[in-house]
């Protein structure tokens, strides 16, 4: 999955019927790697990390209370339709390159710029939300051992946006920053020992979430249950039903992952079979597994009490059993890692079809001579991302993510629909059910979830696509190759 790319332009000619075709040939410099087990791996590599350990905290204490469970579904449920279209999408268009490329056959070059200029939301900046939380466990396992570091050095600067403008101190975080900048010097090796390094910590996570549960299970008080959901203040979000949407479109993030197996599908053996089997296989045992995380959280601990850098440990921390803990921070470090190598690994990916199809400059497409990675790109990426990381805090990056995520798996509904009447015979070896009813709903449900997200989000993401268009007006329409 981290393997090597080479320079052949697969998007030369970039229609529905050459990609089709290409993919189906099995073409292009990429090694075919993968069967549908890794990608299943990916997808969990992918999609379990800061969502589950870090943010169910954050949601349930803030926005939802116990009904952070139902929140879980509803996103879910919400990833799901988005889920069986983006399967249909990758078996039909079986090559690398993710949610950009199935828009730009589907529905012309501008909506593929703005797609892929939300998707740096979902990877880079997906990556930094993830460091930030992996942060919050290096923190506690640091003091634990009996180091910590000094409070201006743990948060960023801009974490003040998030505690009702009051200062938190904090100037960067150095480990948030610091791991980022780690795993990008690993991916710009690329060596395929990344494979197997991957496999076995998405093995450790799913352990420990399974530890978390089996283990935590027998500490609930289902007093701890009633109200499930607390009323609602007054304000519109904070707790009541508006509280489980908003919790809803918070952890969102945790299953955003999924559709980082549609980036591989080209280093796929047989994509047609394998990849819709990794997008819905990863996110059904997920959802599963989130659910049954906040149920033990909130059911464990008050849902008051899990708006920490680390609500997990804290629940296993309520167990009494410190050895589970500590299992279970080691075990979160580790699945943080992973989800942080894969963000930063699909970014790249992104970037370089981009590269390729010339509305990004030529650097993004380079590939090092020796390691045959995109180094010089991985680079970039990585360090700002280490910037954004080191500054922002996870609130703040968690719903741009969201939001910027949500927009571009719209986009993808909205190209199933469009591709089903425009070549109504192309060979679809997946076929998402019921259409137009599914893409309809995943649009349905994306739009809800953005809507319920808080208004500076929105302010944030248009200032975001503005940037974004501007970018694409004074150089990708220039540069754009259109042949
Ligand atoms: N789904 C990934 C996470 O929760 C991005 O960290």
């Amino acid at each position: 999955m981290f393997s090597k790319l080479s320079n052949k332009n697969y998007f030369a000619r970039k229609t529905l019927e050459s990609l089709h075709a290409e993919g189906a040939r099995q073409e292009g410099g990429l090694k075919k790697a993968l069967g549908w087990a890794s990608l299943l791996s990916l997808g969990i590599g992918a999609i379990i990390g800061a969502g589950i350990f870090v943010l169910t905290g954050t949601a349930a204490a803030k926005y939802a209370g116990p009904g952070i469970m139902i929140s879980f579904l509803l996103s879910g449920l919400a990833c799901t339709f988005v889920a069986l279209c983006y399967a249909e999408l990758a078996s039909l268009i079986p090559v690398s390159g993710s949610t950009y490329t199935y828009t730009y056959v589907a529905l012309g070059e501008i909506f593929a710029w703005f797609i892929g200029w939300n998707l740096v939301l979902e990877y880079a900046a997906g990556a930094a939300t993830v460091a930030v939380g992996w942060a919050g466990y290096f923190n506690r396992v640091s003091q634990g051992l009996g180091f910590s570091l000094p409070p201006q050095l743990t948060s960023g600067y801009f974490s003040y946006l998030s505690s009702h403008g009051s200062s938190t101190g904090g100037i960067f975080n150095l480990p948030a920053a610091g791991i980022i900048l780690v795993l990008t010097g690993i991916l710009v090796r690329g060596t395929t020992e990344s494979t197997r390094f991957n496999n076995i910590i998405v093995a450790i996570k799913t352990t420990v979430v399974l530890l978390v549960i089996f283990f935590g299970a027998n500490y609930i008080n289902q007093d701890n249950w009633t109200p499930l959901i607390p009323e609602n203040t007054g304000e519109f979000g904070v707790y009541g039903w508006s509280g489980v949407a908003r919790g809803a479109s918070v952890v969102f993030f945790a299953y955003i992952g999924f559709d980082a197996v549609s980036t591989a599908a080209q280093e796929a053996h047989t994509p047609q079979r394998d990849v819709p089997i990794g997008i819905l296989g990863s996110l059904v045992i997920c959802t599963i597994l989130y659910v049954a995380v906040a149920a033990v959280a909130t059911g464990v601990v008050n849902y008051k009490e899990l708006g920490v850098p680390d609500p997990i440990a804290l629940v296993m921390d309520h167990t009494g059993k410190p050895w589970v803990s500590w299992v279970v921070k080691i075990g979160a470090l580790a699945g943080l890692t992973t989800a942080i190598l894969v963000l930063l690994f699909g970014q790249t990916r992104v970037f370089y079809s981009m590269a390729h199809d010339g509305l990004l400059p030529q650097i993004f497409a380079k590939l090092h001579k020796d390691y045959h990675t995109p180094a010089t790109s991985q680079i970039l990426i990585g360090v700002c991302a280490a910037l954004a990381a080191g500054l922002l805090p996870i609130d703040i990056l968690d719903e741009m993510v969201s939001i910027g995520t949500l927009a571009a798996f719209s986009v993808v509904c909205v190209a199933v629909i469009y591709l089903r009447r425009k070549f109504p015979d192309m060979h679809r070896p997946f076929r998402a059910p019921g259409l137009p009813l599914i893409p309809i709903l995943g649009i349905l449900f994306c739009l809800a979830l953005m809507v319920a997200l808080p208004w500076e989000t929105w302010v944030r993401l248009l200032v975001w696509t503005a940037f974004g268009f501007a970018i694409y007006f004074f150089y990708g329409v220039h540069h754009a190759k259109r042949s």
